[in-house]
């Protein structure tokens, strides 16, 4: 079954890149790739230009971000990132043929100074300070990547080429008229009882919550009274949810989370208040 997904997957690598063949360019006189060479996990093909621009678009990348491409190939998007974004890149990648090309690619795209390639292997070297990371693998590689990923700050946006996270839903889908992608925001941890002081409340008001990836559910005491939370989220370390009082009426919340400590505002829809809370007990 697993060898039956790769070579589908694999198969996909290939049907979901139509323009793949023009990358082909990316060559020079001392090496010429081939779409569909081997590679360490995964075969070589390129991710077309198109999506390339929209994967880092939809990453939100600017001249701020450290961006790395997981598996670089000839280094096109590390060299999109530092050219059309102002991005700093680094490209990991395990072929030695491959990776000495995109070093050349690099300094022919006059962006040597912004962009590193290293030869190496993306489970094995550290990318933990990349604050977008860009992926065309597989859907078992991404799998793997996934709790690395998860550990990384929150707000790190991943964008990958054709393949999902599984149960990980994406915080957008990116789809241009050649390939589709995905990306996600790294959700902070915000599971776990919490403590909140609001102003114009006597009692400070319990949270309980939990968490599946970006997903947040559980329920506040408020008054005496368990309201359960709808539509909790999170977006990096932005938490927002909704809680429906026995009135009819919906708090929402919408704050941030840093160093154990939560803090934004509750409306009730005229009047903003300040909340402030503390985590009194994370969730195992
Ligand atoms: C599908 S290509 C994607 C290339 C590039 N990221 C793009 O989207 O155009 C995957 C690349 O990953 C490289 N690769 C495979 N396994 C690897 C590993 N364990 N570590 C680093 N690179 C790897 C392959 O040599 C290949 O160049």
């Amino acid at each position: 079954m697993l060898r039956h997904l790769g070579l589908c997957a694999l198969s996909s690598l290939f049907l979901l890149t139509p323009l793949a063949a023009k990358s082909v360019e990316y060559g020079d006189s001392e090496f010429s790739p081939s779409v569909g060479q081997a590679g360490k996990d995964v075969i070589w093909v390129p991710t077309p230009d198109q999506l390339v621009t929209a994967m880092l678009n939809a990453a939100n990348v600017t001249s701020k971000d450290l961006v790395y491409d997981l598996g670089a190939g000839d280094g096109k998007i590390a060299i999109a990132a530092a050219r059309q974004f102002g991005a700093t890149a680094v490209g990991i990648e395990y072929d030695e043929k491959m990776a000495a090309l995109a070093t050349r690619n690099a300094a022919r795209a006059a962006v040597q100074n912004k962009v590193t390639i290293i030869r190496g292997d993306i489970f094995k070297e550290d990318f933990s300070k990349a604050s977008v990371v860009t992926l065309y693998l597989l859907p078992d590689l991404n799998l793997r990547l996934r709790p690395i990923i998860l550990k990384m700050k929150p707000g790190t946006r991943v964008v990958s080429h054709a393949f999902d996270m599984a149960e990980w839903e994406p915080d957008q889908r990116i789809e241009t008229e050649s390939a589709n992608g995905y990306m996600w925001i790294v959700p902070a941890s915000v599971a776990g009882s919490w403590t909140l002081e609001v102003a114009g409340f006597s009692q400070p008001i319990e949270l309980q919550l939990s968490q599946s990836f970006q997903i947040v559910n559980g329920s506040m005491m408020l008054d005496g009274k368990k309201l359960m939370i709808d539509t909790g989220r999170m977006r990096g370390d932005q938490l927002r949810f909704s809680v429906k009082r026995p009135s009819g009426q919906v708090l929402s919340f919408e704050g941030r989370i840093a160093g154990g400590k939560l803090s934004g505002r509750m409306q009730p829809m005229s009047d903003p208040l300040n909340v402030s809370g503390k985590l009194v007990k994370a969730a195992r």
